[in-house]
């Protein structure tokens, strides 16, 4: 199996509780490569619960595959080495240092210590990638916490995408940002998807329907409807648990 083997997220009947309360209960997703897929429901519907679980952040039953590997079990670090990473609703960089430095500190996670950037002359190929990749090559000098919001988000991105990882889940990546930056990323999402599998958590009905190519509805732990934006609008079951929220991705009281 090489790195760059194209490999499908597939879950079975996981669950999640805590303390006696069941915050995933037998959802089921199946993900591929060059996918966009948009996992939405409502507050507490158990999506970032159902991210830690595959990330080896929270304990879990039912089968979690990635291509040919079982993740449920495996310690976060090990689930990592296997190509798969995360991105978390608040930007986890580190602020004081240099675009450049985090990711090299990312890519370093992925090498050897004596490769580490000062000892080496020039930029590596894997890095400039990533900052071309992620819109942010003019500003790879600059300190991290001095970006954007957007271009916080877009750093996380390319500290994922330079340790080579094929399956990204994101955690709503657009909260909190300019329309532009929206834009800005649900292009970059496009690009890095099409030989990666990316699962974004997204609220924003607007972003998921510019960009999704399939949606998973979860619901009180459960996938509820799947499809594709318009499919999963038309159901009635997701009009039905969307009634009354503001940003209705049913639009169940206006017209698809
Ligand atoms: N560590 C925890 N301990 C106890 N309950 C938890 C824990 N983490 C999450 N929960 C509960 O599990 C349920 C699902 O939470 P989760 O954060 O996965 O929802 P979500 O779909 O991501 O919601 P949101 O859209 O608000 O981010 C919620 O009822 C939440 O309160
Ligand atoms: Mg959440």
């Amino acid at each position: 199996m090489t790195a760059t083997a194209l490999k499908d997220l597939e879950i079975t009947d996981l669950r999640v509780a805590f303390d006696g309360f069941t915050a995933v209960d037998g959802a089921a997703l199946r993900v591929g490569p060059g996918d966009l897929r948009f996992l939405i429901g409502p507050n507490g519907a158990g999506k970032t619960t159902l991210v830690d679980a595959v990330t080896g952040l929270a304990k879990a039953t039912g089968t979690v595959r990635f291509g040919p590997h079982d993740l449920l079990g495996r310690p976060v670090h090990r689930i990592a080495r296997l190509g798969i990473g995360r991105t978390f609703q608040t930007a986890t960089v580190f602020e004081n240092l240099s675009v450049l430095a985090n990711l090299d500190i990312a890519a370093g996670a992925a090498r050897r210590p004596h490769t580490l950037l000062r000892r080496r002359r020039g930029v590596p190929e894997e890095i400039e990638h990533a900052l071309e990749t992620t819109g942010l090559a003019a500003a790879r000098d600059r300190q991290a916490g001095v970006l954007s919001h957007g271009q916080k988000q877009w750093l996380e991105i390319g500290m994922l995408l330079v340790q080579n990882v094929q399956l990204l889940l994101l955690d709503e990546p657009v909260a909190g940002m300019s329309h532009e930056e929206r834009e800005q990323t649900g292009q970059l999402l496009r690009r890095i998807g099409q030989d990666r599998t990316i699962v974004v958590i997204e609220h924003d009905m607007d972003f998921v329907r510019t960009f999704a190519t399939s949606v998973t509805v979860l619901h009180a732990g459960r996938v509820l409807s799947e499809g594709t934006v318009a499919q999963v609008r038309a159901d009635p079951r997701v009009q039905e648990v969307y009634l009354g929220e503001t940003g209705a991705p049913a639009g169940a009281d206006r017209e698809a």
